[in-house]
């Protein structure tokens, strides 16, 4: 279940109104869901950029009806072989990912493939993703896997914990060797294939502390028109509002909204947890490091 059209309809208006100029739909798994070209549809009448997050399973199935309405596609792809269709427990999941991503193509849509590293890759991996990313056309981004902290440990999604070690980074040196791997192959040859910013690969490498804004430059609307935060590192999120029954720009504005923000600027915990979630961490870095859009710019001209 998830939020009906015309309560969407309230929330994109909103959200537009409020400055928001990108939608991207992510979950779970968007394409389950029988009407989202119509959500899709909806975001671009409304005036957003789209950008589908996907394991890529339904894709084939389902590209022909969205087409119109998604810009961008970011496919899952952790590894360049079968194994991407066991740790997923979906048999033949790559093989319907690269005909997905041709038809992607085909329409003229932009496709990124995304990579979680874990202990199970290796440096050849890295590389035969870049290969696969260059031959199909796409970008390819790479960010280290994350554990959720918990009161009694930590934890991988819904996984057993048997499973989680078999993932878990406990050795980051093997982060740093790809970090610079791919600041080696950005300068040479894969330039455009390799979607991370350098700053994103130097922070990556060193294990650093950085600010990112997840509700600053981003904000969150779960299935339920609850409103949250982009962080998922447990820093305290407390209850922002519900978009179903308040105004967009209320919760946005909300003192606790700001309160939370301004503990967002204090937080040093990705050192210590290892967080460098792409999706927050690349969109705040231009306005922390100005190298960023330089590269940005060197990738249009
Ligand atoms: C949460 S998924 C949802 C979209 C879609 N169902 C999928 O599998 O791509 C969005 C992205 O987050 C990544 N992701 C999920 N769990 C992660 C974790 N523990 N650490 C880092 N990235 C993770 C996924 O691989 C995926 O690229």
């Amino acid at each position: 279940m998830g939020l009906p059209l015309n309560k969407i309809e309230k929330i994109f208006n909103e959200g537009y109104d409020l400055g928001c100029v990108l939608l991207a739909v992510t979950g779970g798994e968007p394409l389950l869901r029988k009407d989202i070209p119509e959500v899709f549809e909806l975001a671009k009448k409304t005036g957003f950029s789209t950008i589908l997050l996907t394991n890529g399973y339904l894709l084939p199935k389902r590209i022909s009806e969205l087409q119109k309405f998604v810009d961008s596609i970011n496919i899952s792809v952790d590894f360049p072989d079968v194994r991407h269709d066991k740790i997923r427990g979906l048999p033949k999941l790559l093989e319907r990912i690269v005909e997905g991503i041709r038809l992607s193509k085909k329409y003229g849509i932009a496709v990124n493939m995304n990579c979680v590293l874990t202990a199970q890759h290796s440096l050849e991996d890295i590389r035969r993703l870049m290969l696969m990313a260059k031959e199909l056309d796409t970008t390819v981004s790479f960010e280290p896997i994350f554990e959720t902290p918990t009161p009694d440990g930590s934890i991988l999604g819904s996984m057993s914990k048997k499973d989680a070690n078999l993932l878990k980074i406990n050795d980051w040196s093997f982060v740093k060797r790809v970090a610079d791997m791919l600041l080696y192959y950005k300068r040479n040859s894969f330039g455009k294939t390799v979607l991370n910013t350098d700053a994103f690969l130097k922070l990556m490498r060193d294990r650093a502390d950085y600010v990112c804004f997840p509700f600053s430059m981003q904000l969150g609307i779960a299935y339920n028109g609850d409103v949250t935060s982009m962080c998922v590192l447990g820093m305290q999120k407390d209850y922002l509002g519900n978009a179903l029954n308040q105004n967009l720009k209320e919760i946005w504005c909300s003192d606790k909204a700001q309160a939370l923000r301004d503990k967002y600027k204090q937080c040093r915990l990705a050192r210590k947890y290892g967080c460098y979630l792409l999706c927050v961490t690349e969109p705040s870095l231009p306005f922390t490091d100005s190298s960023v859009f330089l590269e940005y710019v060197k990738r249009v001209i």
